[in-house]
């Protein structure tokens, strides 16, 4: 059975990302697949140094962010969901993706097929591209399909309604264009002649 692992980034609980996360995962679980929801605003996980430790080895700072890495390695599909902050994604989230600079460097390390955004915004007409395209660097550097985005915008006025049918849509584009990825995940990486 395929899983999604779901980060949550919202550094509060309750929200609208979190009711997304949440929605999201009900419909996934309804379509007959594993879905999982994290919530790092829960764990400890530091800000990556830069000290480039990772280049030949694991990440050296001992925190939260090793279980997410080993729930990363043992996923099917990643969803990555924040709150707009100043057009970018939240502080946590950004730390989160920050953290995963250890698959920058080359190495073979497992990962997802694939990986989805979604965020959620304030005003009536955010700016969501700046968080797309952090999004998409972080789904090129870990060697992830980018299948596509859900913005949820005009959160100050409608809150969270409207979510599930939004989910709803954004799945059904989802599990579409996963008809058209031939792969399964590969465990340990190239054991099956490649990635
Ligand atoms: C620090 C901060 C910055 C924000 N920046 C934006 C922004 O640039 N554009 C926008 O439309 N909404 C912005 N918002 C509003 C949030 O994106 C919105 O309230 C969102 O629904 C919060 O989700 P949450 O409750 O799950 O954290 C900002 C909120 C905060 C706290």
């Amino acid at each position: 059975m395929e899983r999604t692992l779901i980060i949550c980034g919202s550094a509060g609980r309750g929200g609208v990302t979190e009711t997304m996360c949440q929605t999201a995962a009900d419909a996934i679980r309804s379509r007959g697949q594993d879905a999982m929801v994290v919530f790092p605003s829960e764990m400890r996980i530091e800000h990556c140094r830069g000290c480039d430790s990772c280049s030949n080895g694991p990440c050296v700072i001992d925190d939260d962010m090793h279980r997410l890495y080993r729930l990363f390695a043992e996923s099917d599909f990643l969803m990555l969901a924040t709150p707009l902050h100043f057009s970018g994604p939240s502080s946590l989230a950004k730390t989160v993706m920050d953290r995963f600079q250890t698959y920058w460097h080359g190495k073979d390390l497992p990962h997802p097929i694939a990986m989805a955004g979604m965020i959620c915004a304030g005003s009536e007409h955010p700016n969501f591209e700046p968080t797309v395209a952090i999004m998409k660097a972080f789904a090129i550097t870990t060697k992830m399909k980018w299948m596509g985005h859900l913005e949820f915008p005009g959160t100050d006025v409608r809150g969270d309604q409207g979510v599930g049918e939004e989910i709803d849509g954004f799945l059904d584009r989802l599990y579409a264009i996963r008809e058209t990825i031939p792969t399964s995940r590969i465990w340990p990486p190239n054991s099956a002649g490649g990635e």
